[in-house]
């Protein structure tokens, strides 16, 4: 093939992650993950972060070069997160491909994190179309954004004003014992016999009022005091606490907001495409309601399997990969890492 083979490097969070694509053409995804030296704080500290990125670095680049079945002298381009994230963490990806750029004397390209979220759907499903929402939810982002064309960024449309939806799904996960990060365990607990209708927790931003000033904007914290609150409540009057019904409830929450602002956006563009990123889209109930939703609403749905869902490197070689195929500049070699990137 002739299509260029791009090196793609994501430090953003917690993850250690490097991609290889030819083209549309996913050839290796190497990750490692600091989240199990993170889990006993309940979150992600920052300085254990940039060591774990420090150490992984230099052996994912290695175990996604010999998956590829590539020498690092085969690369045509290096693409890195440059933003947004965190700084300490930001700063060693971009190093790393500082250094792998200028050795292999080949270009370098800094991407937003987010966009990449949305690149990675090439791999699987093509090209994204021209007119496209993405909503991207994780533990650090719950955005609305509209793409027109992915090489020449994305345009936010709303965010959360408070927590991201990952960040609730874990926060609630905690009140209901359950291991951290929560949000697949609370997913499990739903799908195991959990009564969606058990409670009707609040819709965050709903409101007639609130829609004015934030119609494309989430809100989860009030949700999850919500929870907490009648949780506690359970327990203070010494009754068991339905844990499979109050994630069920609690999740069916979360989903119909998102679903419903989506496709909010999707009509107000005019656009008949919503693209689903982010750890959160993995939940079993959103692919379900958005599928469903989307289908009344005339808008197809994609969402990435679940592997590219989360954050990897893939995902900005893929973007790097649409970038040179477009023909767009490279990045300077002083690139910055810019953690609070506009989104
Ligand atoms: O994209 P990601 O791996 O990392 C970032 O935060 O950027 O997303 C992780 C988040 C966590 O909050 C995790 O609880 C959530 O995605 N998550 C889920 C599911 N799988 C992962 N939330 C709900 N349902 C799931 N099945
Ligand atoms: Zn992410």
């Amino acid at each position: 093939e002739n299509e260029p083979l791009i090196l793609g490097i994501e430090t953003s969070c917690d993850e250690t992650g490097v991609g290889i694509v030819r083209g549309q053409t996913l050839l290796a995804d190497a990750i490692a993950s600091s989240v199990e030296e993170h889990a006993r704080f309940g979150g992600v500290v920052p300085e254990v972060a940039s060591r774990a990125h420090l150490e992984a670095m230099v052996p994912t680049i290695r175990r996604a070069c010999e998956t590829a079945g590539i020498k690092p002298s085969d690369v045509d381009a290096v693409a890195v997160t440059s933003g947004p994230g965190l700084a300490g963490a930001l700063l060693v990806g971009v190093a790393a491909a500082k250094g792998l750029a200028l050795a292999l004397d080949k270009p370098l390209y800094g991407v937003n994190h987010l966009a990449a979220h949305v690149a990675v759907d090439t791999l699987e499903h093509g090209d994204i179309p021209r007119g496209c929402v993405a909503m991207l939810v994780s533990g650090g982002h719950s955005s609305l954004l509209a793409v027109e064309d992915l090489t020449e960024g994305v345009l936010p449309m709303g965010s959360t004003i408070d927590d991201a939806a990952g960040e609730a799904f874990d926060k609630v996960a905690r009140v209901l014992g359950l291991p951290f990060p929560g949000g697949p365990y609370v997913d499990k607990a739903a799908r195991d016999g959990g009564d969606r209708l058990y409670v009707k927790f609040p819709r965050g931003l709903t409101s007639q009022r609130d829609l004015e000033r934030h119609r494309f904007d989430f809100s989860f914290s009030g949700l999850k005091t919500a929870v907490a609150r009648w949780v506690e409540a359970r327990r203070r009057d010494g009754e068991d606490v339905p844990v499979n019904h109050v994630a069920a409830a609690f999740q069916e929450a979360v989903c119909d907001v998102l679903t419903r602002k989506a496709i909010d956006a999707c009509k107000d563009r005019g656009y008949e495409h919503l693209l689903i990123g982010g750890g959160v889209a993995a939940n079993s109930r959103l692919r379900v309601m958005a599928e469903e939703r989307c289908a009344e609403a005339g808008i197809a749905v994609r969402v990435p399997r679940p592997g590219l869902c989360t954050d990897n490197g893939a995902m900005v070689a893929a973007l790097g990969s649409e970038l040179v195929r477009a023909g767009k500049s490279p990045s300077p070699l002083g690139l910055p890492a810019d953690s609070s990137m506009p989104i």
